[in-house]
């Protein structure tokens, strides 16, 4: 197939915040070009296509959520089980209840306070929500984005528009622009090229179907926040916190399955060998660099992951494009040090690194 590539990227330049567009005297040509490449874009998801699109958190691959053709297409160009559902996006979160009957207050504070952003909510769907999007299920998982390119193109589009990572299934999630076009160009019509994205890491995933919310998948919005908001307890889905193996692994039989068809995939998994080192900081980093050390004497190419200690946000804006990187590097070896769980956004990132490493883990 041949993908068509726009950079978009100038848009960002002429939105003052999230979705607001400065006024029309300030926008120039180019401005316009980039509408109307947007605008194409769009009448690929109108006709059923598949458009690959920035956001805050990781780069989507979107199609009309409620045409099962086009969302079954999404599953094939990423090689993706049809049980894992996908999440849909839209652009105004009045539009919600096209995907849900449900609507409590629980639900608008929770909108209010981190909509657009990187939380998504499970919720009852709709007959209208075809089985496929939702693998099967009778939840839907929802979204707003916060990325003026997403927000333009869902809404010019009319629809919501399903969109899981846009990497190959198994593959790091991308987070750069040259990590999407390596995995998607040739897979998809078109891609539209934002900015490198914010977060890094993808949303929380927050069931409110059940008696009590429960974060399903951890990312920068932590069960404190939105405890606060809620004045609720949240409880975190126990498969989060067994350390050990997925459903498609030979890492030994697991607990819990996780109720995310998603989480129990081995995703993120770079070309290379991973092991985590977890210990005290002085004695990781020493260990990191003996085991570089007799690595490389061994003749391995060996990549090391150690963040600042406390850089939460930034070790989850940097952790998938590193492993990108190390395998655009052909590293045989990756060492990352392990982050504290303690910290919500560090058991985020612990959760995906803990993942691609397949739970390899040395305590030091
Ligand atoms: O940040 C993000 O959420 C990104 C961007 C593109 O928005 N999207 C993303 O989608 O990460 P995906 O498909 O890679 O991950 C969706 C996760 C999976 O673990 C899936 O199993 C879970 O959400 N999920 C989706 N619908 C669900 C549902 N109805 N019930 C439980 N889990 C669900
Ligand atoms: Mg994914």
């Amino acid at each position: 197939m041949k993908t068509k590539v726009f950079d978009v990227r100038d848009i960002y330049k002429h939105y003052i915040d999230k979705s607001t567009v400065l006024d029309d005297a300030e926008t120039d040509e180019k401005f316009e070009e980039t509408l109307k490449d947007i605008d194409q874009a769009a009448q690929v998801i109108i006709d059923g296509g598949l458009v690959v699109f920035p956001t805050e958190t990781v780069y989507g691959l979107g199609a009309n959520a409620l045409n099962a053709e086009a969302t079954a297409k999404i599953f094939a160009a990423k090689g993706r089980p049809a049980d894992n559902p996908l999440i849909v996006h839209i652009a105004r979160a009045s539009n919600i209840g096209e995907l849900t009957p449900v609507l409590t207050p629980e639900i608008i504070q929770l909108i209010d306070n981190f909509w657009p952003g990187p939380l998504t909510i499970v919720l009852p769907k709709k007959e209208n929500v075809p089985d496929i999007t939702t693998g099967g299920l009778k939840t839907v998982a929802i979204r707003m984005p916060d990325d003026p390119v997403a927000l333009e193109l869902i809404n010019k589009a009319g629809c919501p528009v399903a969109a899981p990572s846009a990497n190959i299934s198994g593959r790091p999630s991308p987070t750069r622009r040259q990590h999407v076009v390596a995995d998607m160009d040739g897979k998809v019509d078109a891609i539209l090229i934002g900015r490198d994205c914010r977060v890094g890491i993808e949303s929380t995933v927050l069931d409110l179907s059940g008696e009590i919310p429960t974060i399903l998948r951890p990312g920068i919005i932590t069960a404190e926040n939105i405890e606060a908001v809620i004045n609720k307890k949240v409880a975190i889905d126990p498969a989060l916190n067994q350390r050990k193996g997925c459903s498609n692994s030979d890492e030994g039989e697991i607990d819990f399955i996780p109720k995310a068809p998603g989480m129990k995939y081995r995703h993120y998994a770079p070309k290379a060998d991973m092991t985590v080192i977890e210990g005290n900081r002085d004695k990781v980093k020493s260990e990191i660099e003996r085991l570089k050390g007799l690595n490389e004497k061994l003749g391995l190419k060996v990549g090391v992951i150690l963040f600042e200690e406390k850089a939460f946000n930034e070790a989850a804006h940097e952790f998938f494009a590193k492993l990108r990187e190390m395998d655009d590097e052909g590293v045989d070896l990756i060492l990352a040090g392990a982050l504290s769980e303690q910290d919500g956004v560090g058991f985020a990132v612990m959760n995906r690194m803990l993942k691609s490493a397949g739970y390899n883990i040395a305590k030091v």
